[in-house]
């Protein structure tokens, strides 16, 4: 074993101990099963019951969002969020390279096109000032639309994507997306629990949305939410989610093609169970992310990446990033800190690597490729700082 994997794993033994660590595991108590128990005694298990409200109230309250919408997955939300945004066949929409699979597949989902953004190595999500001067570059604004010059299509929408939770330079995307005409969809599928300047992710652009998978910072089993502060996109969502069915004691009146996205009840009761938690998981990942920094501060050629300022994470995953000049090392690393019990992963492979992306437009992808090249998740889980 190379000596950088020696003492990755050592200072990883170190944080979490003798014992196999997950990458993100759930933690479930009582809670969650008294809930799970209720609701099934009701045998409203699907998408009508007093869960779903309560849960959208309850993350309502949390985010400070003013209108939440619950349904089965992230990508369900960030699918409808972008349909409501008014992104249609042939639009661009903006999303960066360095993501999950499910920021694109929405954009294609919806007919449009994604365009690829560059990262930032100070927040890992969308640089602003690169981004601003690509727009300045590449696009032009006819009829108060903002048109891709060379390709002659409409640029609908921007999504930044907040990095294993780490906020993004949320404000000036936000300043962009109002000089160019964009719609702003945050996905902050990682980040429930962090903020900017006291504010909760996924509340800044035209709506946000958050996914509940069983690797996130609380979980619903699959599940996600769309946050607007537009009652009327709220609503539509709520419909388009609801496969567009006009309320009605008996009749099945759809007045368009919907969606079967709602979130069942019986996820919304542990989600419910979950929330209860969420301040004390995020406590325990920032405490992880203290833990972990002591632990490499003293390895060469790695840093565990921090916060951004004004900002605070909920560090949904803890990010090792290697120098430039260890690079060659990530696999090593990745096979010996796996084979040791601790579960580690990359980054995802830059958007535009991937065969349904190949030919999608894009900036230069440097930064982005550059960290997927460094960047190892380390165990996080909350339970791992249980005291
Ligand atoms: C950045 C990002 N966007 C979207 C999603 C989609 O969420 P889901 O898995 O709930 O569909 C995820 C997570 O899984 C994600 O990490």
């Amino acid at each position: 074993m190379g000596v950088l994997a020696q003492q990755v794993v050592a200072a990883i033994q170190s944080v979490v101990g003798d014992t196999k660590a997950g990458l993100h595991e759930p933690e479930f108590t009582s809670a969650e099963y008294r809930l799970v128990q209720d609701c099934l005694d009701s045998t409203m298990v699907s998408s009508v019951g007093e869960y779903v409200e309560r849960f959208e109230e309850n993350l309502a309250e949390y985010t400070g969002s003013p209108y939440v919408v619950a349904m089965s997955s992230g990508t369900a939300a960030l699918h409808i969020a972008l349909l409501v945004a008014g992104v249609g066949p042939d639009d661009e929409v903006l999303v960066p390279a360095l993501s999950f699979v499910a920021t694109a597949n929405a954009v294609v989902y919806c007919g449009a096109i994604p365009h690829f953004i560059d990262s930032d190595t100070t927040t890992l999500g969308m640089d602003p000032g690169r981004l601003r001067d690509y727009l300045v570059e590449t696009t032009e604004t006819q009829k108060g639309r903002c048109v891709n010059r060379v390709t002659g299509r409409t640029v609908r929408a921007l999504v930044p994507m907040h990095a294993y939770g780490h906020p993004l330079l949320i404000d000036e995307i936000v300043e962009i997306g109002k000089e160019f005409n964009l719609t702003i969809i945050e996905d902050a599928a990682e980040a429930l629990g962090s903020t900017a300047s006291g504010k909760h992710m996924g509340t800044f652009g035209d709506a946000g949305i958050l996914s509940f998978n069983g690797n996130k910072i609380i979980t619903t089993g699959g599940g996600g939410a769309l946050l607007t502060g537009d009652r009327k996109l709220a609503s539509r969502a709520r419909h388009l989610s609801t496969t567009a069915k006009i309320p009605h004691k008996w009749k099945y009146i759809h007045d368009e093609v919907g969606f079967n996205y709602r979130m069942p009840n019986v996820n919304a009761a542990i989600g419910c169970a979950q929330l209860t938690k969420l301040s004390v998981f995020v406590e325990r990942k920032r405490e992880l992310y203290q833990e972990y920094k002591s632990a490499f501060s003293t390895v060469p050629g790695v840093r565990i990446f921090e916060e951004p300022e004004g900002c605070r994470s909920n560090y949904w995953l803890q990010t090792l990033i290697l120098d430039e000049s260890f690079e060659d090392e990530i696999d090593e690393i990745l096979e010996e800190t796996n084979r040791c019990g601790y579960m580690t992963r990359p980054a995802w492979i830059p958007l535009h690597k991937l065969k349904p992306y190949e030919t999608c437009p894009k900036m230069r992808l440097e930064v982005a490729e550059s960290l997927a090249r460094r960047i190892i998740n380390l165990p996080s889980s909350p339970g791992l700082m249980r005291q």
